[in-house]
């Protein structure tokens, strides 16, 4: 078949990697892709939230398999317009992306199916969101209801922090129509993991678990960012407490929205947190996290276009995917200043010498060619992944291949899986 990836990121080059090597994918682009994805397909200079283009690229090039990376054009019905014309995509409608797009809708629809999630309230008035982050002892976390680019949430752990967070969103307008209404929320503790399924609306097939780090800084410290790393499976985490985020929030998230008319297809990722009481859902995404995709995808057995076609088309039933007993890591290297601004076009070095690292493949995130060099285009530039036997061994050899490439600025975390690393030893 010809399939489409649409998107340009480390996830997409994940994505089209995977694609490329599937036994039934014969015909494979990108949309818009980037410097390593165009080693793997066919590159088109269509925005990945550019739904009218992508609807015509669609068209012309007659794909049978859209693939949609990112969460923005779901969001604007890219899903839904290629279904209307017959197309097989994998990714929600828009109504369904809602669960990303709105953590209202999110909130409101685990209150109404008793999927565990933090306690919360949804206000459009200072006077009783303050009243209610009294009521939760002080502490909470606020979040503007809408896309904010991974900016709109706060962790307050006193009230005046959570009272300017919420001025922010309902007074001041930081976050536009986005922080309307701001949602409060209990502060919980504990890990936070990640979990993945397909969903072709009524079957769900797991994809397994992940862990990824937002702050740009070593120790969790900084500003947060899309994602500086990630690794899998999570070795310390006992088998029922992995089937309890299956039974009580991923399978009854997906029945929820079908009972509701907006039946969930495509990536279903559940973030989540594992407090003393279990697991409590933080977030949904309509798509696969991005490192995390880099760390996945590489363990699912067999043929993905195949399985990613099927889910599209609405037949999961019956479908088991193996998942490889090796472990993944990956490690993000960005652009100095990142998530601030920064500054492109350098060009990166030792990309093949990293590669050559075993077990190692570097998915580009942020790159392009110019005059036949690979250059810096983005804040994450690369996603250096390895296998191993162990996350010691994936962690060891992503780093070996970190040492190897260089651009301008290039930054890294030192401490990628380390902790689990160090667990896995004991
Ligand atoms: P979200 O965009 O909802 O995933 O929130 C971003 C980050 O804020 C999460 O990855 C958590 O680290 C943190 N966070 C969100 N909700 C809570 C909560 N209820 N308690 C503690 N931390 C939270
Ligand atoms: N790495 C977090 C995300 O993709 O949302």
């Amino acid at each position: 078949m010809r399939a489409l990836v649409v998107g340009g990121g480390g996830r997409e080059h994940a994505l089209a990697w995977r694609l490329a090597s599937s036994p039934s994918v014969d015909d494979l682009h990108a949309a818009p892709g980037n410097a390593g994805i165009g080693g793997l397909a066919t590159c088109h200079d269509v925005a990945a939230d550019d739904v009218g283009g992508l609807v015509k690229l669609v068209d012309y090039l007659d794909a049978d398999l859209t693939v949609v990376g990112p969460e923005a054009p779901l969001v604007a019905g890219l899903a839904d317009a290629l279904r209307e014309r017959g197309r097989r995509v994998l990714g929600p409608s828009a109504a369904a992306a809602r669960l990303e797009a709105s953590k209202a809708f999110a909130k409101r629809l685990m209150a109404a199916h008793a999927i565990p999630t933090a306690r919360a309230g949804t206000f459009e008035e200072v006077a009783e969101a303050a009243a209610f982050v009294e009521e939760l002892g002080g502490r909470a976390v606020v979040k503007a209801d809408g896309l904010a680019a991974g900016k709109g949430v706060v962790v307050a752990r006193e009230p005046a922090t959570a009272l300017a967070a919420i001025e922010d969103c309902l007074v001041r307008d930081a976050f536009g129509d986005a922080g309307h209404p701001v949602v409060v929320e209990e502060l919980l503790e504990g890990p936070e993991v990640s979990a993945f399924a397909l969903s072709d609306g009524r079957e769900v097939v797991h994809l397994g678990l992940a862990q990824d780090f937002k702050r740009v800084g070593n120790a969790d410290t900084g500003p947060n960012t899309g994602g500086m790393g990630a690794y899998a499976p999570l070795a310390w985490l006992a088998a029922p407490e992995e089937e309890r985020i299956w039974q009580e929030v991923v399978h009854p998230t997906v029945a929820a929205m079908r009972a509701e008319g907006t039946p969930y297809t495509g990536v279903l990722y559940a973030g989540l947190m594992l407090t003393a009481e279990g697991p409590r859902t933080l977030e949904f995404n309509c798509r696969f996290g991005d490192p995390e995709a880099q760390v996945l995808l590489p363990r699912i057995e067999g043929d993905l276009g195949e399985l990613l076609a099927a889910c599209a088309a609405g037949e999961l039933a019956g479908v088991r995917v193996g998942l490889r007993s090796k472990a993944a890591v990956t490690v993000v290297l960005a652009s100095a200043g990142y998530p601030g601004a920064y500054r492109t076009g350098f060009p990166i070095e030792g990309l093949e010498e990293a590669g050559r690292v075993p077990g190692v493949v570097v998915f580009h995130a942020g790159t392009a060619r110019r005059d036949g060099t690979v250059v810096t285009a983005g804040g994450r530039v690369l996603a250096v992944t390895a296998l191993g036997g162990t996350i010691g061994e994936a962690r060891a050899r992503a780093y070996e291949a970190c040492e190897r490439i260089r651009f301008e600025g290039m930054h890294r975390r030192s401490d990628i899986a380390a902790a689990a690393a160090e667990r896995e030893g004991r």
